[in-house]
């Protein structure tokens, strides 16, 4: 029986052919995997959340609304986690770091708490001193991680 392709196409074309789509079928597979690379951690969600919790307490501590203040705090405190999954990759990339890395999530936790606390009783200036220490406390954090997990997680940026 004759082959219909092979009947049409010389065997230099058939060649060209077959590394075209080698090639092609290499790109698209190479072209996948930095779409995944490039797709956002749930992590950054978390921290866009915590982002805008801050920015909103800053908001409230201006208008000296403290009630408001008491209840973003625990918001920040006890924020969302990235699903296990994530978790696991991220521990795992971390290593001996883990415990760096969750001792600065905890100072947040502590100072947010703090802050909530003083803003129950109206204590004005112990929140902006605990707003500080939170805020410390995220920077911290992003200066020892942030770059790193960035390459890490996405190639660069
Ligand atoms: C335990 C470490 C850690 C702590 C604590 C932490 N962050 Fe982050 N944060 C990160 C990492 C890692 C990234 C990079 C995430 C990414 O790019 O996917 C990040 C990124 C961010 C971003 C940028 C998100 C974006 O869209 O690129 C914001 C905003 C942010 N954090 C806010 C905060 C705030 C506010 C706090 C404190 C209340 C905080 N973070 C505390 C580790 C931390």
């Amino acid at each position: 029986m004759e082959n219909p392709v092979s009947y049409l196409l010389n065997p230099r074309q058939l060649l060209t052919i077959t590394l075209s789509v080698a090639l092609a079928t290499a790109t698209t597979g190479l072209g996948a995997q930095s779409a995944d690379a490039a797709k956002p951690m749930a992590l950054r969600s978390v921290m866009e959340r915590l982002g805008r919790d801050m920015q909103a307490v800053t908001g409230a501590i201006s208008k000296e609304e403290w009630t408001l203040v008491a209840e973003l705090a625990p918001k920040i405190a006890k924020h969302a986690e990235p699903p296990l999954g994530e978790k696991m990759r991220i521990l795992g990339w971390l290593g001996t770091d883990a415990g760096k890395f969750r001792g600065f999530d905890g100072q947040v936790q502590d100072a947010a708490s703090a802050m909530g606390d003083a803003a129950k009783r109206g204590d004005g200036q112990a929140v902006i001193a605990a707003f500080s220490k939170t805020q410390q406390s995220c920077l911290a954090c992003h200066q020892s991680f942030r770059q790193s997990f960035v390459e890490q997680f996405y190639g660069s940026r």
